[in-house]
């Protein structure tokens, strides 16, 4: 007999994983996380990207995410803008605990700790959903093992699109097991662009002025002592990666370890 009402099953793509959606959290209009469960055979680096895609269509619109989550971490969390007419993000947006989510195998990037050479000091600069690579960075052990300060500047427009950033080094900081990893040696560094706020104006005027190091009680960049990861809109990143070029600093690769390398905070 026919199975009437009942859905068809999808097909899942070749090479993807059809994964269960385990937590999702909104944080404004236009950004939200969710978790999904990890298969037992899906490796990555901290700070890595995947393609996200949704079971709904013939062919699915898949998108770059960062993994936000540790690489030792049994689920993954993503970190996502919401867009009202994105081809995947106004999709994606809906999700509940319990549907699926598709995500192809292979995880890759440039913002990991082997494209950086060993330094002192790691900036870690993001904007917006640019956050999510050093979200997992951060939560690493090899982070701190590779360097001895490590400095997440996190810039947005408003101060309710820094509470997923508050809110994981708080937890970080309070977390049994990684609080004594990180506290002494994590500090995180925050600013808004269209609202009050203790601290504003583009990380890029932020180092131009020097105010950023100044409030932090370190000297300004140099190749020497300092280590970059860049994440945020393709003008951020090209107005972020011209300012540790003139701080001396060179860009690296996977193949080619450096002083700093760069990643484009991919959903549009
Ligand atoms: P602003 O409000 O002055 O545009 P977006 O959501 O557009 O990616 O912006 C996220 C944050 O990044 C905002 O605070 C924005 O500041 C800032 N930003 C935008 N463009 C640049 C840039 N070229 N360099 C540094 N920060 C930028």
């Amino acid at each position: 007999a026919i199975l009437q009402g009942v859905p068809a099953p999808f097909a899942v793509p070749a090479g993807c994983f059809a994964l269960t959606v385990t937590e999702v959290e909104h944080y404004t209009d236009s950004l939200f996380r969710f978790r999904l469960a990890r298969p037992a055979t899906f490796r990555f680096r901290s700070g890595e990207f995947v393609m996200i895609g949704l079971p709904n269509a013939e062919k699915p619109v898949f998108r770059a995410y960062s993994v936000a989550s540790p690489s030792w971490d049994e689920e993954l969390e993503f970190f996502s803008i919401k867009v009202a007419d994105g081809p995947l993000t106004e999709h994606l947006q809906k999700i509940r605990p319990g549907d699926t989510v598709l995500m192809r195998r292979k995880a890759t990037g440039t913002l990991v700790n082997d494209a950086l050479l060993p330094g002192k000091r790691l900036w870690m600069f993001s904007t917006g959903t640019g956050i999510a690579p050093f979200a997992s960075l951060i939560r690493d052990p090899e982070t701190y093992e590779k360097f001895d300060e490590v400095i997440l500047t996190h810039s947005c427009r408003t101060v309710a699109e820094l509470r997923y950033g508050e809110e994981l080094v708080q937890g970080l900081m309070e977390d049994p097991l990684v609080g004594e990893l990180v506290s002494g040696h994590l500090r995180h560094y925050t600013s808004v662009t269209r609202e009050p706020f203790a601290r504003q104006g583009r990380i890029t005027d932020l180092i131009t002025s020097g105010k950023l190091f100044d409030d932090l009680g370190l000297p300004r960049m140099g190749p020497e002592e300092d280590r970059a990861m860049i994440c945020g809109s393709m003008a951020m990143l090209r107005d972020t990666k011209a300012l540790c070029l003139s701080h001396g600093l060179e860009e690296g690769a996977n193949n080619k370890p450096a002083q700093f390398v760069v990643e484009r905070a991919f959903v549009d």
